[in-house]
C-alpha cells in the first residue's frame, strides 16, 4: 500500500477520531508507520506524521531516542537493526502500525520484542503478519526480555485519562519462545498487554486476529495484565504455554484498579495446550463474559479449556456463559470441574468451563 493510500484511507477512518482529539487539542496528530522486517533481513520502515506529511524513514541501528517531527512520538531502533520501541509523549497523538510484514526472524532472549508500544494511547495495531519469529533458548548472560519476541504493549506513568489499544486484522503465525519454562517467565508470543505504570485504565480490542503455533511461557498468543480485554472474531490454533495456552489474563483486585473484564466473543480456540493451567484461557481475577465460541481439544494438567482460577468466585457469573460449543474440553465428570452443565444455549459436549472446587 502507498503511503498515500494508507493516509487517506485513516484519514476517513479516523475523522471521527481525530474531531473528537481536535476539539480537545490541536495539537493532535495521527502518525502512520510500516515496518518490515522479511526473510531474516534487517527492519526498513517509515512513518507518516498528520494526513499531509512527510514520509520520515526510521533509521538506525541504537540511534537512541528520535523525535517524529511535529509530533510526541519518538522511536529507538535497537542495536539489533531490527525491534523499534516507539515512546508516546502525550497522550493525544495516534500512532498507527499499519500493513507490516516480519518473518523469518530470531531473536535472543535479551532482545526487546520487535516492537514496543510505551505509552501510546489509543493505538491502531492493523493487517501486520508476523511469520516464523522466535528468541533463541541459548541465554547469554543478560537480563532476559520480559516479553515474547512480537509486541508489547505497555502503558506509562503519562497516561492517566483511560486508553485502549487495538489489534485489526493481524496474523501471527509460528511466533513466539523456542521453548516455554514458567521460571523465563516472557510474556505473550504474540502479544503482551500490560497497562503497567499508567494511572488511567487500559482496554485492548484484538478482533480478526488469527494467531496459529504461537507460544511462549505466559501467554501462548496473548498475555495481558490489568487490562480490560475484548477478543472478537479471532482464532486461536495450535497455540502452546505453560498457564493459558492461548490467552493468560489476570486482572488486579478492583480496589487497585477498576474492575478488568475479559470479553470472548465469536472467537475459536483449536488444540490449545498449557503444560500446567488453562489449555485454552487462563483467567485471574476480574470479570469473565464467553459467548459464541467454539472450543475444540484442549489440553491442560489442570483446566483443558477454560480454567477460572478466581480469589473470589463471586465475581464470576454462569449466565455470562452463553452460546458457546466445547469439543474436548475434559472428559465428563472428572474433578475438579464445575458449571457443566447445559445451560444458555452452551453445548456442553464435554465439560469446557473448570475452577476450584470453592466455585461449584
Ligand atoms: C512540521 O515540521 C516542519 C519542519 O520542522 C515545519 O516546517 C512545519 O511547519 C511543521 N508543520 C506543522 C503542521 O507543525
Ligand atoms: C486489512 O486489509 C484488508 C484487505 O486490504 C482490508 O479489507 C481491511 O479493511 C484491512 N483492515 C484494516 C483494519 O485496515
Ligand atoms: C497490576 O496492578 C496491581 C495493583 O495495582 C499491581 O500490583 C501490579 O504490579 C500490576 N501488574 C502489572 C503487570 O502492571
Amino acid at each position: 500500500m502507498s503511503p498515500t493510500t494508507t493516509t487517506m484511507k485513516w484519514a476517513s477512518l479516523l475523522a471521527a477520531l481525530l474531531v473528537a482529539s481536535l476539539t480537545q487539542t490541536s495539537m493532535a496528530v495521527i502518525v502512520v508507520c510500516k515496518m518490515d522486517a522479511i526473510d531474516g533481513k534487517i527492519l526498513t520502515g517509515a512513518c507518516i506524521v498528520g494526513t499531509n506529511g512527510a514520509v520520515t524513514p526510521l533509521v538506525g541501528p541504537g540511534a537512541g531516542p528520535q523525535l517524529l517531527i511535529n509530533s510526541t512520538i519518538f522511536y529507538t531502533l535497537d542495536v539489533n537493526a531490527r525491534s523499534t520501541l516507539f515512546e508516546c509523549a502525550s497522550e493525544d497523538d495516534m500512532l498507527i502500525i499499519d500493513s507490516s510484514q516480519y518473518s523469518s526472524q530470531t531473536l535472543n532472549n535479551c532482545d526487546p520484542p520487535l516492537l514496543e508500544l510505551r505509552g501510546c494511547s489509543n493505538a491502531i495495531f492493523s493487517n501486520n503478519t508476523f511469520t516464523s519469529i522466535t528468541r533463541s533458548t541459548a541465554q547469554p548472560a543478560c537480563t532476559i526480555s520480559k516479553y515474547g519476541p512480537c509486541v508489547a504493549i505497555v502503558g506509562a506513568t503519562s497516561q492517566v485519562t483511560d486508553w485502549s489499544f487495538s489489534s485489526l486484522d493481524n496474523t501471527f503465525t509460528s511466533t513466539g519462545c523456542a521453548s516455554i519454562a514458567e521460571t523465563s517467565g516472557r510474556l505473550g508470543g504474540a502479544l503482551a498487554l500490560v497497562r503497567s505504570a499508567s494511572g488511567g485504565a487500559m482496554s485492548a480490542l484484538i478482533k480478526g486476529s488469527t494467531f496459529t503455533s504461537t507460544m511462549c511461557d505466559f501467554g501462548g498468543a496473548i498475555h495481558s495484565a490489568n487490562v480490560s480485554l475484548t477478543l472478537q472474531s479471532s482464532t486461536f490454533t495450535s497455540t502452546l504455554s505453560t498457564n493459558g495456552g492461548a490467552v493468560d489474563f489476570n486482572a488486579a483486585p478492583p480496589t487497585a484498579v477498576h474492575t478488568q473484564k475479559l470479553l470472548v466473543d465469536r472467537s475459536t480456540f483449536t488444540s490449545p495446550t498449557a503444560v500446567n493451567t488453562g489449555g485454552a484461557i487462563q483467567v485471574k481475577g476480574g470479570v469473565l463474559t464467553i459467548k459464541d465460541s467454539t472450543f475444540t481439544n484442549g489440553a491442560a494438567l489442570i483446566g483443558q479449556c477454560v480454567w477460572v482460577n478466581l480469589a473470589n468466585c463471586g465475581s464470576y457469573t454462569e449466565s455470562e456463559i452463553v452460546g458457546n460449543t466445547w469439543t474436548g474440553c475434559a472428559k465428563r465428570g472428572s474433578p475438579p470441574i464445575s458449571w457443566c452443565r447445559e445451560h444458555d444455549g452452551n453445548d456442553w459436549a464435554t465439560c469446557g468451563m473448570e475452577g476450584p472446587v470453592e466455585c461449584y
